[in-house]
């Protein structure tokens, strides 16, 4: 397996990936939304081409993708963390994981303070993320409570406080 930046030949394939993956989450008979943010998030001016990538199995086929796009705290610029998504056939066997290490490592290379996402906390403490709210930092929905997270990277101050605003995409799903 193997992890590197999306490329143009792969999008279709992401968007099958995030199909798949949410799949048990959608109204049955309906296609994920989560398919449909990515696209939608790729023509979005807060899309950064070096935070969405994907993992690669032996045969080249595409078997998870993840990406951060720009969000702000306050009028900071951070990012957003989602999709995740691994294809059910491949989930288990750590991809998950080496999308997260690798996008995290990717955002703290590109001196980006913070990353937010919504996710079961059960899951993402695992990779450093603590709910937002004790970092001053509020939810675009405060009923998120603690499913909304943020991972401070190297570059983060303390003084980064605020509400958190996803990229535009977001706020139509
Ligand atoms: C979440 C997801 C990306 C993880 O990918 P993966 O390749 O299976 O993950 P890994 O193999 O690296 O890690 C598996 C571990 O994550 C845990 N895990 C997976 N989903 C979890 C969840 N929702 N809550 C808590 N733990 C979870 C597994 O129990 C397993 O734990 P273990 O390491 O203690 O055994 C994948 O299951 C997926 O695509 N799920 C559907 C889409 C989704 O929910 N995306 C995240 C949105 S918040």
């Amino acid at each position: 397996m193997m992890i590197r930046q999306e490329a143009p030949a792969d999008v279709d394939a992401i968007r099958a990936v995030h199909g798949a993956a949410f799949a048990r989450t959608a109204e049955p008979g309906t296609t994920p939304v989560e398919a449909g943010l990515v696209d939608a998030l790729r023509s979005d001016p807060g899309w950064i081409p070096a935070l969405s990538l994907v993992a690669v199995d032996d045969t080249g086929a595409i078997a998870g993708h993840v990406v951060c796009t720009r969000g702000w705290v306050a009028s900071v610029p951070v990012l957003g963390l989602g999709p995740l998504g691994v294809l059910p056939r491949y989930q288990g066997r750590g991809i998950g994981s080496a999308l997260m290490h690798a996008v995290l490592g990717a955002a703290d290379a590109l001196e980006e303070p913070l990353v937010a996402l919504l996710g079961e906390p059960a899951y993402y403490r695992r990779f450093g993320f603590r709910p937002a709210s004790g970092y001053g930092i509020g939810a675009p929905v405060p009923a998120w409570g603690e499913y909304f997270q943020v991972r401070a990277l190297s570059a983060y101050q303390a003084a980064l406080r605020g509400d958190f605003t996803y990229a535009t995409p977001f706020n139509e799903v």
